[in-house]
């Protein structure tokens, strides 16, 4: 079994092993037999946040880390915006890997998943959706804003969910974050629109 394989076995096993009732309504019924695709692993600047974590902890949100550091250099990491929406700086620090989806390492129409990194310092500006997405932070003390709220310091395993179009924003201090993604009920690949700038 390769390591992405073994990635995917502990995604699966690390949400069916919550019991929150918005994560367990947003998977039900998913089928998680999938088709594996062949993609070259593709590497990117802010991987390399990834790789300088420790493997301490052995709780499941780490239990699901270190299976993502083990698979880290098999993975396409990919990015979604370019220079001209948030800079240069920001593309130096901010990366995704879909672990399956209508483009990632196994072939689903139903649901996408997969994992965001973004390094220290950054802010990833109010943007939105049509998919319906559950965020499930595997490291501590980033800052959430949902809905144009007050930003919130979130902490590994919390479950932040954001329905359909409501707009979201985050931003790291000194540490990086480490999340896994969930999108559903909408176009799977499609580009977030920045809220509030002309399309
Ligand atoms: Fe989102």
């Amino acid at each position: 079994m390769s390591v992405v394989d073994e990635l995917l076995l502990a995604f699966r096993s690390y949400l069916q092993s919550r019991s929150d009732p918005v994560l367990k309504h947003f998977i039900e019924g998913f089928g998680w037999s999938m088709d594996a695709r062949t993609l070259a692993p593709h590497d990117l600047a802010v991987v390399s946040y990834l790789r300088a974590l420790d493997r301490s902890g052995n709780g499941a949100e780490e239990v699901l880390l270190n299976r993502l550091l083990d698979a880290e250099d098999s993975l396409h990491w990919a990015q979604t915006y370019n220079i001209a929406d948030f800079g240069g700086d920001f593309l130096q620090k901010y990366g995704w890997v879909e672990l399956f989806g209508t483009r990632g390492h196994f072939a689903s129409e139903e649901m996408a998943g997969g994992f965001l990194l973004l390094g220290p310092g950054v802010h990833y500006p109010d943007h939105h959706h049509v998919a319906e997405e559950i965020y499930i932070p595997l490291t501590d003390g980033s800052l959430w804003s949902k809905d144009a709220q007050p930003f919130l310091p979130r902490w590994s395993g919390e479950i932040i969910h954001h329905p359909s179009n409501i707009r979201h924003a985050m931003r790291t201090e000194d540490h990086p974050l480490v999340a896994l993604y969930l999108w559903r009920g909408g176009p799977l690949a499609q580009k977030s629109i920045i809220s509030g700038r002309m399309q």
